[in-house]
């Protein structure tokens, strides 16, 4: 993990009311401050509905944990009932935004050209895409996880700015390993994730490949959180169900130190 501060990410999908949300961030701002942990950075993203609360205690409250959203529309306003824009959530102090979660490619249609736009449009707006790629169990029993996963990254990242690549977060998570409790192993995490590196090195160059942080997603927990993450290029996590309890989170933010 050459110089770079790893990346911690807890993704609260459809869970937790605003009120809940509120809660969370209290008890994980005291688990934090009972964490031994070394330069990690750590976001967590609420629900649209609850990030407004979440933004007001971490700012009333200094807790050192940043705002991140699950989405965002390419577009800065207009017709798009239903949506948000990325000039919305800057305004809430987001600093990361999730974009092309498998979830939303597989429930919601979401195409690489619509994940790329997305990636663009919160660049513009001063944010930090977390850009997810994955591959299904299909494809990885048919060897092909690292076209897939390689040719979604070069898909997000067509026509960005090389310096702006180094500023950003991909995140690995494998379909089969979300939600099921199964993980790739710690080697197949940092295989996987080399091969994101690399990629990045191909169509944005060296800098940029030695700056962006490469996540490892998929039924990470507090238990096996400090094996997947040891691999040099494993920078960090982007954590699902275990993001919701805050001990359990703040002792993978301690793994991850
Ligand atoms: P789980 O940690 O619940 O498997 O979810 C991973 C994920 O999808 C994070 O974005």
């Amino acid at each position: 993990m050459t110089g770079r501060r790893p990346l911690v990410s807890g993704n609260w999908k459809m869970h937790l009311t605003h009120l809940e949300a509120i809660q969370v961030i209290q008890k994980l701002s005291y688990a934090l401050d009972r964490t031994d942990r070394q330069a990690v950075d750590v976001s967590v993203h609420p629900a649209f509905t609850a990030l407004r609360s979440v933004q007001t205690v971490i700012d009333a409250d200094e807790i050192p944990v940043a705002l991140g959203a699950q989405d965002v529309h390419w577009e800065e306003k207009g017709a798009w009932t239903g949506e948000v824009s990325p000039v919305m959530l800057a305004k809430l102090n987001v600093r990361y935004v999730i974009v092309g979660h498998s979830e939303r490619r597989q429930h919601f249609g979401e195409t690489d050209d619509m994940v790329a736009r997305k990636l663009r449009a919160t660049l513009r707006a001063g944010m930090t895409p977390i850009c997810c790629v994955g591959e299904t169990l299909a494809q990885r029993d048919a060897g092909h996880t690292h076209d897939v996963v390689v040719g979604q990254l070069r898909a997000a990242l067509d026509g960005v700015d090389p310096a702006a690549v180094a500023g950003l977060a991909v995140a690995y998570e494998p379909v089969w390993a979300i939600g099921t409790g199964r993980n790739a192993t710690p080697d197949d995490a940092q295989a996987v994730c080399a091969a994101l590196r690399s990629a990045v090195g191909e169509c944005c160059g060296a800098d940029a490949a030695a700056g962006v942080r490469v996540q490892y997603g998929g039924s990470v927990n507090a238990g096996n959180a400090a094996e997947l993450l040891a691999g040099p290029d494993v920078d960090g996590a982007l954590v699902g169900g275990a993001s919701l309890d805050p001990d359990g989170f703040a002792a993978i933010v301690g793994a991850a130190g």
